[in-house]
């Protein structure tokens, strides 16, 4: 952990929040090539739930909630986490997290300590105006849920996707990004018949090991965790959490919930008239009735199968896989960052061999350009004029190629192309690059 900790802020990944002024505890900043990686790993989610599912559509919703969302949506209640006070020391800690030092007879009793983040709404702050930051997107799907099938028709079973902020107090941030108090989640509430919601929770939990494979953490380094009934959220009748080792231990990387009719049956009226599963609290404020018409069997109100991962936990598990030292030649050694090219920050690096020399300088920055203009990331001009030092550098941010020009490319337009795995060399014609770039990126 260490170590990438270290990388991480050396090369401008992720940065701790207001660091100049001491920082603030469990919030951290992505730098220049953090934000890169972390919109190429949402986009690739993106892609495989909207872009490749003609029955899954898109939402970007609110952060600031109605209270009366998380009222009947059973966090305002129920979103606690045990808190104990250790008296010798005077730190607090979530119960399970309290550390070895501490010892038992020192512990206060535990206390619920609900999670949200409440703020005020309006110029006034007497306390009786204020909404939540959502502490998961997937509410306002549910609230949603009309809106979206009245203006895009569908048919069960379909899905809505979201990825956004979410923030939660928690008590004991820890272990870089890996529990943080601001991240972002990728959500898809996909809506089934029920009676179908067992094996589409199946298919899915399939689905998103496959899906986290093709980021670069394969199946085998994930463990499938059977969340047992005792432990189970108030909405799920059964979860499969999707464990990943991470630096620090083995944890929850993505969590997949039956969620039932709970969500939908909560935020309904005439909840009476609905025949839902979920027991739910009787709702006296929402003016829609959260059901959708079913061929066979009239309105229905659909069960959730609902695959929900944490982007920051998917870029730590990411960065952890690809993180790499090797051992070189004549006892050195490098390290290299094996991302997946669709993930890399940087997709190729172009560097003249020699600074000013201005005629290669100028067919480099055109071949940027050219790259550049495929639309396939960002690609940078390189110009230090040390071509072992851009290396070095490339292989550490995971740049999968970098392509110098050089004298040869004046005579021959021919440019050579290092590989960031196997090192390898080759020359190849300018004309090839963009066939070999895309070849090699997509
Ligand atoms: N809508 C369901 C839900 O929010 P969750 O298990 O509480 O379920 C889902 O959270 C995912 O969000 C987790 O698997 C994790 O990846 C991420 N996550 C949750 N709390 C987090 C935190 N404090 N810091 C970073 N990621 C977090």
């Amino acid at each position: 952990m260490d170590e990438l900790v270290a990388l991480c802020k050396r090369r401008g990944f992720i940065f701790q929040s207001a660091e100049i002024y001491g920082g603030l505890q469990g919030v951290y900043d992505f730098g220049p090539l953090g934000v890169e990686l972390k919109n190429n790993l949402k986009a690739a989610w993106w892609k495989s739930m909207v872009y490749e599912n003609d029955n899954i559509e898109g939402l970007d919703a609110s952060i600031l909630t109605n209270s009366l969302v998380l009222d009947y949506s059973g966090h305002t209640d129920t979103f606690t986490d045990p808190m104990v006070d250790c008296k010798s020391c005077g730190m607090r800690f979530r119960e399970d997290q309290v550390p070895e030092s501490c010892k038992k007879e020192d512990l206060t009793e535990p206390r619920q300590f609900n999670l949200m983040f409440k703020t005020n709404v309006g110029p006034i702050d007497d306390g009786t105006s204020y909404a939540y930051l959502r502490p998961e997107t997937a509410q306002q799907i549910f609230t949603n849920f009309k809106n979206i099938v009245d203006s895009t028709s569908k048919t069960l079973p379909f899905g809505i996707a979201q990825i956004g902020k979410a923030f939660r107090n928690e008590i004991t941030p820890r272990n870089f990004i890996f529990r943080v108090r601001e991240f972002e989640q990728m959500e898809l509430e996909y809506f089934v018949k029920p009676g179908d919601d067992e094996d589409a929770h199946n298919s899915w939990v399939q689905k998103r090991l496959k899906w986290w494979e093709a980021q670069g953490v394969p199946i085998d380094t994930i463990e499938l965790y059977e969340v047992p009934t005792d432990e189970l959220a108030h909405y799920s009748k059964r979860t499969v959490d999707l464990m990943y080792k991470f630096p620090h231990g083995l944890e929850e990387l993505e969590g997949i919930a039956n969620r039932t009719d709970f969500d939908l049956g909560s935020h309904s009226k005439k909840q009476n008239e609905l025949n839902l599963h979920a027991k739910v609290k009787l709702n006296k404020d929402s003016n829609s009735k959260l059901s959708i018409k079913n061929n066979e069997s009239g309105m229905v109100v659909p069960f959730v199968i609902e695959p929900s991962a944490g982007v920051e936990r998917g870029m730590l598990a990411v960065l952890n896989q690809a993180f790499t030292i090797e051992s070189l030649p004549d006892n050195k050694s490098r390290i290299v960052l094996k991302l997946k090219p669709h993930l890399a920050p940087i997709k190729a690096a172009i560097i003249p061999l020699k600074k000013n020399d201005e005629k290669i300088v100028d067919l480099a920055k055109k071949i940027k350009s050219k790259l550049q203009d495929l639309g396939l990331g960002r690609i940078i001009f390189e110009n230090t004029g040390n071509i072992g030092k851009s290396y070095r550098k490339h292989d550490e941010i995971g740049t999968p190629l970098c392509i110098t020009v050089d004298f040869e490319t004046l005579e021959n337009n021919s440019v050579t192309v290092r590989d960031r795995d196997s090192m390898q060399q080759v020359r190849i014609g300018i004309k090839e690059t963009e066939d070999f770039f895309m070849e090699k990126i997509q």
